[in-house]
């Protein structure tokens, strides 16, 4: 199937404001992937849809630039060094931010396994689509069937992401997907390195949404147990 052109894209011209329109066009122009198939989630600040490239699946997540708290943004950006000298602008800090999300998932990729970032365009970020032919569920909607090996390697992922540098800062159940029993984390926009001020707070908050979560599946784990656990060497 060849790219859309510039017109077709007005289909969505209900859906998605000019610009975006114009991104979704560039880069699907660039070759990244034909068209938009199904709504996978309508988020507070980003819509997530699944697009085709042939018959290979990608995701495509568009932050919706009017719904964005950007102030919340800039909060987590500003003590960034990547990010040093962001002016609190409403486009530019949610572009800021979602090629934050990109280059977090870019480092994360290194060491534990998420979608792998493909292009990232203003307010839209294309990614690696997982699952099979559906996307694959959220932990909270898909419980594991060995609830103390899947504890595990979640948590031995969040050390790794750790001793590499990065806080994911919003870990729970909810931006973790249960592909075929391995945990894939994702949403790596407000991930902070382990520089920021918050850091620590960050990390404690994400292993306490995680204890809590996996002793409701009948595990008997304690917060501060493992959270010293995982700082340690
Ligand atoms: N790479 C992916 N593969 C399959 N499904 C995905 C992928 N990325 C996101 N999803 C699905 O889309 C939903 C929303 O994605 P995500 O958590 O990144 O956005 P969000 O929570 O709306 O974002 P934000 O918290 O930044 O507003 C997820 O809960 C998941 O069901
Ligand atoms: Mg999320």
């Amino acid at each position: 199937m060849a790219n859309k052109t510039r017109e077709e894209w007005k289909v969505y011209k209900n859906v998605f404001d000019n610009a975006t329109l114009l991104n979704l066009h560039k880069l699907s122009s660039q070759g990244h992937f034909d068209e938009l198939k199904s709504p996978v989630a309508m988020g507070k600040e980003a819509n997530v849809f699944t697009a085709v490239k042939k018959t290979k699946k990608i995701i495509v997540k568009i932050y919706r630039v009017e719904n964005c708290n950007f102030r919340r943004m800039y909060s987590y950006i500003f003590p960034d060094p990547r990010f040093a000298g962001l002016k609190m602008r409403r486009r530019l800090v949610i572009f800021s931010w979602v090629k934050r999300e990109y280059r977090n998932l870019l480092k994360a990729r290194e060491v534990i396994r998420v979608p792998t970032p493909i292009a990232v365009k203003d307010n839209v970020l294309l990614m690696e689509f997982i699952g099979r032919e559906e996307p694959a569920l959220l932990l909270k909607d898909s419980p594991p069937k060995n609830p103390k090996k899947f504890s595990k390697k979640t948590l031995d992922n969040v050390k790794k992401l750790y001793k590499a540098g990065l806080v994911h800062a919003d870990l729970s159940e909810f931006n973790i997907l249960n592909f075929e029993e391995e945990p894939v984390f994702i949403d790596f926009s407000q991930a902070t390195t382990v520089e920021h001020p918050n850091a620590q707070e960050f990390l404690r908050r994400d292993i306490r949404n995680l204890v809590k979560c996996f002793n409701k599946q009948g595990l008997n784990l304690d917060e501060k147990d493992v959270y010293e656990r995982l700082i340690k060497e």
